[in-house]
């Protein structure tokens, strides 16, 4: 796949990267730190994320759904000593008015702890920012997503539901369950 060099996000997306802080750190915790989106991550995080190839327009669309909502969160888990991109995490108000939480890591980088602390840091991220409009974070795995329950229960979240679901690639009925962190 190849990408332009430079993308135009035109001024209102300008201005919301801008006052997202595009690039800057907001984290940091022992080796791992956390930091804003800046719009050349989108080529590598959404293949971290979506594990598939995806056009320029589902990177527009995917961008413009974290840029255009005040309080979505995309924030990229990097080494402290570096800037190496180890993973994402996202944030996102939904519908509901609950907000949620996500993160995929790169492959390379998963089984040595830092999915634990990246969770544990979206935590507190929520409750240095969000604590005034929501008292908890949700999230939805899969039941048969062993690792990630065990990491998300790790980093303080409690499984607080079980309900079907339709998979989004495979249109299979599945089971998930709701966690929630309080902050
Ligand atoms: C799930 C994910 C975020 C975890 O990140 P990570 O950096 O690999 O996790 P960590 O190294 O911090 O911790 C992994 C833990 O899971 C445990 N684990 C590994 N495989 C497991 C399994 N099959 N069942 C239960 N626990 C498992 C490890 O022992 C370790 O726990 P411990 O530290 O108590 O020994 C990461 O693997 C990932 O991005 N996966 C793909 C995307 C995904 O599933 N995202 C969640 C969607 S809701």
């Amino acid at each position: 796949m190849s990408f332009p060099h430079t993308i135009d996000f035109g001024p209102e997306k300008e201005e919301l990267l801008r006052l997202k802080g595009e690039g800057e750190r907001v984290m940091e915790w022992e080796t791992v730190a956390l930091r804003a989106v800046k719009r050349t991550d989108i080529y590598d995080f959404f293949k971290v994320e979506a594990n598939r190839e995806l056009s320029i327009e589902d990177l527009y669309k995917h961008t413009h759904e974290f840029l255009m909502n005040r309080y979505n969160r995309l924030l990229i888990g990097c080494l402290s000593s570096e800037d190496t991109t180890i993973g994402d995490i996202s944030i996102r108000e939904h519908e509901d008015d609950e907000f949620y939480f996500g993160i995929n890591m790169k492959k390379e980088y998963r089984g040595y702890g830092f999915g634990t602390k990246l969770t544990q840091m979206g935590i507190e991220y929520a409750r240095d920012h969000y604590h005034d409009l929501v008292d908890r974070l949700l999230l939805k795995v899969d039941t048969q997503n062993q690792r990630a329950v065990h990491v998300y229960q790790k980093a303080g979240y409690q499984i607080i539901d079980e309900r079907p679901y339709v998979a989004e690639d495979s249109g299979c009925e599945r089971t998930q369950y709701v966690m929630e962190a309080l902050l």
